[in-house]
């Protein structure tokens, strides 16, 4: 798919920043949304400001993602393109126990529970479109986050194994790896997240902007910040002198936060 007109799309996490712009965006590009967040409420103002469907509901958990493609499945027919967008950012440094699980089932086993049942429908008829909201941290890494850090690198993973696996057989997957954007998530990750990543945050729109040139160019990597590439590029080919950064960076915002 190089455009999202006329398409039947699901955006998860959509009561909310990224999700939000998203599901605007592809309803005002002519494509038909289903707008699925945990919070009901704000799922329904999304969908009544850009005329999609609101599914409310938990994207991550087993019988969650089934209940939301089957709602979405009812109103759009096909689904042509999943947006696993749903996200959380939670624990500091090292996290709990907590922090770890809930950040594996939301920023991972959604996606792979979506990829599970959409899979067989996309097969067969040879053609379907995922793109996951990774991070930039999936990339290279968040300071101060390691929940965030390490189950978006796993989120990175399972997307570059699916396109991998699949590509041949008609299924796009996309990675949207964006650093700081303006939503309510930014100023929760952590102290450090803002120090680095606010003097180059972007606005939602211009994510999507990213998105829609994304999907049009079909590349794997959407990266709304290009300056990601030169930084993931670095960490692959001098992994020291790369992590020697990180921990100047991480010496910086210990002094300043
Ligand atoms: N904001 C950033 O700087 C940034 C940068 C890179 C990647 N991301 C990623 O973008 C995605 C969206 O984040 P955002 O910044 O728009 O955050 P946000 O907090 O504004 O929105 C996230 C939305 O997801 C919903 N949600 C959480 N768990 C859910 C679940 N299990 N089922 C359904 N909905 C659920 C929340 O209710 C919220 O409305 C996330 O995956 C996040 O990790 C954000």
């Amino acid at each position: 798919m190089r455009s999202v007109a006329g398409a039947g799309v699901v955006v998860t996490g959509a009561g909310s920043g990224i999700g939000a712009a998203l599901a605007r965006r592809f309803a005002a590009e002519g494509a038909r949304v289903v707008v699925n967040d945990l919070d009901a409420g704000a799922a329904a103002r999304v969908a009544q400001a850009c005329g999609g469907t609101a599914a409310p509901g938990d994207a991550a958990s087993a019988d969650g993602v089934a209940a939301l493609l089957a709602t979405a499945t009812g109103v759009l027919g096909e689904i042509d393109l999943f947006c696993a967008n749903a996200g959380v950012a939670r624990g500091d440094g090292e996290g709990s126990e907590d922090d770890w699980e809930a950040s594996w089932q939301v920023n991972v086993m959604a996606h792979v529970r979506a990829a599970r049942l959409l899979l067989p429908g996309w097969l067969g008829r040879g053609s379907g479109h995922l793109i996951c909201t990774v991070s930039a941290a999936g990339l290279l890494t968040m300071l101060g986050a390691a929940p965030y850090s390490a189950t978006k690198h796993a989120a990175l993973g399972f997307a570059e194994w699916l396109a991998a696996t699949y590509a041949h057989r008609g299924i796009t997957v996309q990675a949207l790896c964006p650093m700081g954007v303006r939503t309510p998530m930014l100023s929760g990750i952590s102290p450090a997240a803002e120090l680095i990543l606010g003097p180059t945050a972007i606005t939602t729109d211009e994510v999507a902007d990213a998105v829609i040139a994304g999907i049009a160019e079909g590349g794997f990597l959407i990266l709304p910040h290009p300056d990601v590439a030169r930084m993931y590029a670095g960490r692959a080919t001098d992994t020291d002198r790369w992590l020697r950064g990180m921990n100047k960076l991480q010496t910086q915002t210990e002094t300043a936060v």
